[in-house]
């Protein structure tokens, strides 16, 4: 499976930042913003990506991410020259997709939490549909909203809902068979003018493709498009961290586990990063499995 990191948009809700900078290369706590995502889609299992943003901002990200190979991925880009919608993703990607299935993650979310990779696994092996993930918001109004029949079956998705059924909010996390670049061919731009992602997603739900994974209380999922969404996340990530000592989207640290790098390999990048914390936990877990 193949996977896209959106990190285009306009970010208008977190001007003045971002009339100078990328949203998604914004620091949560240690990192920049893209590397949760990224990390996301690397514990699926992914390692061939494609990152699309602005003309302007693709090549900060390039700098950062160049060819992959420093977390044992491959990764290509494309610009979306302008925010026409998360679904237009599946066109500008369509010939480096080729046919294959391909996951899709925003930018600006963070998922973390209780045995996520094996759901992230267990969507990326599916063979036929699509697979999104839902989790239980205050807000959904702000969010595509999916409700469920009596036997916990989606039985409905909706984008913004004025007055949600649920409050299960899709998050930015979505998994597509091969069909995916075909499919967001026979959508039309909506009101506001975008290629809506809840579109597609409702294709898939129609033929009864849908599979809805309902994440638990023991998982967080934050989208950090606001200043305050910004600051709990940094603040998020920062309590796990110093709490456990564990690291939360550190995509050097995912290629090790994953096996993408080895130990010497993860011993260089973590000295890359100099008198870091970040540089002196991966060093640490490096010389572990030196040991
Ligand atoms: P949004 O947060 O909905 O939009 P935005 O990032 O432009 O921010 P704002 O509402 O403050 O103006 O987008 C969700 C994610 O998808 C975000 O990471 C940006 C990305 N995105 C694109 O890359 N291209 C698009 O056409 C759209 C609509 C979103």
């Amino acid at each position: 499976m193949k996977g896209i990191l959106l990190a285009g948009g306009s970010g208008t809700r977190l001007h003045p930042m971002t009339l100078v900078a990328s949203k998604q290369l914004l620091p949560i706590y240690d990192k920049p913003m893209i590397y949760y995502p990224l990390s996301t889609l690397m514990l699926a299992g992914i390692r061939d990506l494609l990152v699309i943003s602005t003309p302007e901002d693709l090549p900060q990200f390039r700098r950062l991410l160049a060819d992959g190979s420093r977390f044992g991925l491959n990764v290509a880009y494309a610009e979306q020259p302008r925010p026409e919608g998360i679904a237009q993703a599946f066109l500008i990607g369509r010939d480096w997709i080729a046919g294959d299935p391909c996951a899709l993650a925003l930018g600006d979310n963070l998922i973390h939490g209780d045995h996520l990779s094996a759901l992230l696994q267990d969507a990326a092996g599916r063979q036929r549909g699509a697979t999104v993930f839902a989790y239980q918001v205050r807000d959904p109004e702000r969010y595509g909203v999916v409700s469920f029949d009596a036997d916990g079956w989606a039985a409905e998705i909706v984008e913004k809902p004025a007055a949600p059924r649920s409050n299960w909010a899709v998050t930015g996390l979505y998994f597509y068979d091969s069909r995916v670049s075909d499919l967001a061919r026979e959508i039309r731009p909506s009101a506001r003018g975008e290629l809506e992602i809840t579109d597609l997603n409702r294709l898939y739900l129609d033929e009864g493709t849908l599979h809805v994974e309902r994440l638990s209380r023991g998982c967080a999922w934050l989208d950090a498009g606001t200043p305050d969404s910004l600051l709990q996340s940094a603040t998020f990530v920062q309590t796990v961290q110093s709490r456990t000592g564990m690291l939360v989207g550190c995509p050097e640290e995912v290629a090790f586990r994953m096996g993408y790098i080895d130990a010497a390999q993860l011993a260089a990048h973590a000295r890359g990063l100099g008198k870091t914390e970040l540089g002196r936990v991966l060093l640490e877990l490096a010389e572990g499995e030196h040991a």
